[in-house]
């Protein structure tokens, strides 16, 4: 009688995906054995920490510009961003995810059966977000383990079959390059010693013809944080209540506590304008498509096509909608977002 093997079902996205991973050390393939990852050239081996595989590299001492990586990995290490609510499930999430119209329009605009990578996930609510969807493979990448593992916990509680998390630095990052549709990275890349250098490795991750969405901090929109920042201190942080978010009943203290930190207690952070942005992506093969707040006139409504070229305005109208962030009150951090496609030749 001939024995008929049972072919073994791979069980997690990233089992799934090995293919797409790389050695954060040399580039090479790696390869898993259910407990650990190997290098298949240099031979490192890596751990899995409760389902998340450890890839995280330091920097090469030769391009390290200070220590920033070091400190503000503790940084996170002490307070993982943005941290959840007690009541958070699956339906808590999606309610929440849907009210922020930019990942609404994200979940319904990414293309079908895309793979989507996020930088600097933090605690994982939009990796685990658009992981609830049925045809799409969404990870979450961050260096800060205590972040990933409250991400990747929601995500087995919840059971979201196509997001996975792994630790990594986007300096020396552990996937291939232009094996995604869409890298996506909002309030990390200011958080380095280096971001023009941070969104270039980023950016090789992306396949030709691909999206790369980056948040960043505004540096005249975010005016009014640095002033309220200056409040605080002087204040002993008796001022606390003068920030929304610590107004709002529907935090815990903990995610209350990780806003406070990550905006006026941070070790490191840079200020950017859409104009700077705006280069790096035309000077690293992306086209501009477009932007949170916009540039061109008309508000940011629920019929906005993300992925499709919009008009990049001049130096003075990108200014006019710096000064429109700073005027409305620098909400939310003074985050704003730009979205590019990269040119077909790009790799
Ligand atoms: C402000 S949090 C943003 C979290 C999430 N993207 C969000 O919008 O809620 C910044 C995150 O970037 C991560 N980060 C900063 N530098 C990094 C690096 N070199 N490699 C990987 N992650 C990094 C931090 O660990 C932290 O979780």
């Amino acid at each position: 009688m001939t024995t008929v093997a049972t072919p073994t079902v791979p069980q997690t996205l990233l089992e799934r995906s090995i293919d797409m991973l790389a050695c954060p050390y040399c580039g090479a393939g790696v390869r898993h054995d259910g407990e650990r990852i190997f290098c298949q050239d240099c031979g490192k081996a890596f751990n899995i920490d409760s389902g998340i595989p450890q890839l995280f590299a330091p920097h090469d001492p030769a391009q390290q510009k200070g220590d920033v990586t070091q400190i503000v990995k503790a940084f996170y290490e002490e307070n993982p961003f943005p941290n959840y609510d007690d009541i958070d499930n699956e339906e808590s999430l999606l309610e929440k995810a849907r009210r922020g119209l930019f990942a609404r329009l994200l979940d319904e605009q990414i293309p079908q059966g895309a793979a989507v990578l996020e930088v600097g996930c933090g605690t994982g609510q939009l990796t685990n977000f658009l992981g609830m969807h049925y045809n799409r493979r969404v990870f979450g990448s961050d260096m800060c383990l205590h972040s990933l593992r409250l991400a990747n916990g929601f995500r087995e509680r919840c059971k979201i079959k196509n997001a996975g998390f792994v630790q990594m630095n986007l300096f020396r990052p552990a996937f291939k390059p232009g094996v995604f549709d869409l890298v996506v990275s909002n309030g990390v890349l200011h958080h380095t010693a280096d971001p023009l250098g941070a969104f270039q490795s980023i950016s090789r991750l992306v396949k030709p013809n691909g999206i790369i969405i980056i948040g960043l901090y505004n540096k005249i929109g975010r005016l009014t944080t640095d002033l309220r920042r200056f409040l605080f201190r002087v204040s002993a942080d008796k001022l606390a209540f003068l920030d929304a978010h610590m107004r709002n009943k529907n935090y815990n203290k903990d995610r209350k506590r990780a806003w406070f930190y990550d905006q006026y207690k941070h070790p490191h952070e840079s200020k950017h304008t859409y104009s700077e942005l705006l280069n790096w992506f035309e000077s690293n093969g992306f086209e501009y498509m477009s932007s949170i707040p916009k540039i061109d006139p008309g508000a940011f409504t629920d019929e906005e096509k993300l992925f499709e070229p919009h008009d990049k305005g001049t130096k003075l109208s990108r200014w006019f909608t710096e000064m429109e962030m700073l005027m409305t009150g620098g909400a939310d951090g003074a985050l704003f977002i730009m979205i590019g496609r990269k040119n077909r030749k790009t790799q």
